[in-house]
């Protein structure tokens, strides 16, 4: 029997010899923050066929079942059944915040299934006890409030100087839409991820980094940090941007997702 895949988006090709990119929302939004990188990826000459999942918990997954405990890896393993599901090839696997970290539990569970990476506005590292408090905090704003209540609580170190009222304003309508149940969810298992940091130099995919310029919430020195644990990896610091880096500065994150098609395929 073959699983269910995760609810998704999808950019079909034509051509079975597409290259296939797979993305991975943050916290605490759903596929939608996607929405577009699958445009510009439909406009791209190469073809590509590209999938933006709802994480476990969120958006149209919100009614799937806790697991219990939560975990990144079993976010991933979420992820790697819908892979399999939906008979994805090797995807360039983009994750942001949230989804690096479930970006990278997905590639040391099954590295062999990928064809590469984009990290973007993420860390390896697991949670600080400052971070591990805050997450304690943020459950609570979740029960009183779901998403809408801990974007609140996020959204002043989010954007970089000057973002877009409408970014913002988009933003915290898909956050508005998450229930407090998927919200602490994740939290927990946000501060209970392990420290990848270790397992870095056994990476073997192409990799690319990515980091608004402005991102107080992972900013450009842990980028950095991660891009020279990860053996081969670039890179890129996107110009107006804060930890939303796709949505701030679309043009020049769709440009750096190009590049890492390229490179990968
Ligand atoms: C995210 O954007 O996904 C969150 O900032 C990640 C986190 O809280 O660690």
């Amino acid at each position: 029997m073959t699983a269910e895949p995760l609810p998704h988006d999808e950019l079909r090709p034509s051509s079975s010899s597409a290259v296939t990119v797979l993305f991975l929302h943050a916290f605490p939004f759903d596929r939608r923050m996607w929405r577009g990188q699958l445009g510009a990826l439909a406009a791209l000459e190469r073809e590509v066929r590209a999938v933006a999942v709802d994480l476990r918990g969120f958006g149209a997954a919100s009614s799937l079942p806790r697991v219990t405990p939560p975990s990144i890896d079993a976010l991933a393993a979420d992820v790697e059944r819908t892979l399999d599901a939906l008979g994805l090839e090797r995807p360039i696997v983009v994750g942001l915040s949230m989804g690096g970290y479930v970006a990278l539990a997905l590639a040391r569970r099954a590295q062999a299934k990928l064809g590469g990476l984009v990290l973007a506005d993420t860390r390896a590292g697991a949670d600080s006890e400052a971070a591990r408090q805050g997450r304690a905090a943020n459950v609570e704003r979740a029960r009183a409030g779901g998403g809408a209540a801990v974007f609140a609580a996020m959204r002043p170190n989010v954007f970089a100087h000057g973002a877009q009222p409408e970014v913002v304003d988009q933003l915290a309508a898909i956050a508005a839409d998450q229930r407090a149940e998927g919200v602490i969810a994740a939290l927990e298992a946000m501060r209970d991820r392990p420290d990848a940091t270790p397992w870095l130099a056994s990476l073997a995919l192409p990799t690319t980094v990515v980091v608004g310029a402005e991102d107080a919430l992972t900013p450009p020195s842990e980028a950095e940090l991660l891009a020279r644990a990860i053996p081969g990896a670039r890179l890129v610091t996107i110009p107006g941007a804060g930890h939303l880096s796709n949505v701030e500065n679309a043009p020049a994150f769709d440009e750096a997702l190009r590049a890492a098609i390229e490179r990968a395929g």
